[in-house]
């Protein structure tokens, strides 16, 4: 089976519903961000204020580049994985790229406990997250498959339109 690839901002349940893809359908889960910290034995927050923030999109890439050859996976993709057009493609190349959409709102209730995506921390608010979604537009649906937009879905429908490809 091909991978599968779930893109979009943060907090439009990416995590959620990759989860559901490894409890119903025995794929092979991989949640990017927590691979990094895993690998790198501290927080997102942490590598960014210590590194940078290409110090960690070249961390994701590496794990793009890893998956690539692999098959069967669900991939949870960290919100700013799709920037690198590279990683698009090898995305492409080896799998199906769903984009998940919210509405700021609804992010904004989803990650406003969080610290650690350090490019919300000092901007947890709607005008900001419409923003920065607003700029990413283009690369997410560019880089789409399948758009599914989840507002008012149960993780189950949200699959759902996933295997349907709808
Ligand atoms: C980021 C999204 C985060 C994480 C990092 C940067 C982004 O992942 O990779 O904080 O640039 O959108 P999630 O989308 O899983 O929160």
């Amino acid at each position: 089976m091909e991978n599968l690839y779930l893109i979009g901002f943060m907090g439009t349940g990416k995590s959620t519903v990759a989860k559901f893809f490894q409890d119903e359908y025995h794929m092979k889960l991989f949640e990017m961000d927590e691979e990094i910290v895993q690998q790198e034995q501290r927080s997102i927050a942490d590598i960014f204020a210590g590194e940078g923030e290409a110090y960690f999109r070249n961390l994701e890439t590496a794990l793009v580049k890893k998956f690539h050859s692999e098959t069967s996976l669900v991939v949870s993709c960290g919100g700013g994985t799709v920037l690198r057009p590279e990683n698009v493609a090898m995305m492409k190349k080896s799998g199906k790229v769903v984009l998940l959409r919210a509405k700021p709102e609804t992010i904004l209730e989803r990650v406003k406990q969080s610290t650690d995506r350090p490019l919300l921390n000092g901007n947890m608010n709607v005008e900001y997250i419409a923003e920065l979604m607003e700029k990413r537009k283009a690369i997410y649906e560019s880089s789409a498959d399948l758009i599914i937009d989840t507002d008012g879905k149960s993780v189950r429908e949200i699959c759902g339109e996933i295997i349907g490809g709808k």
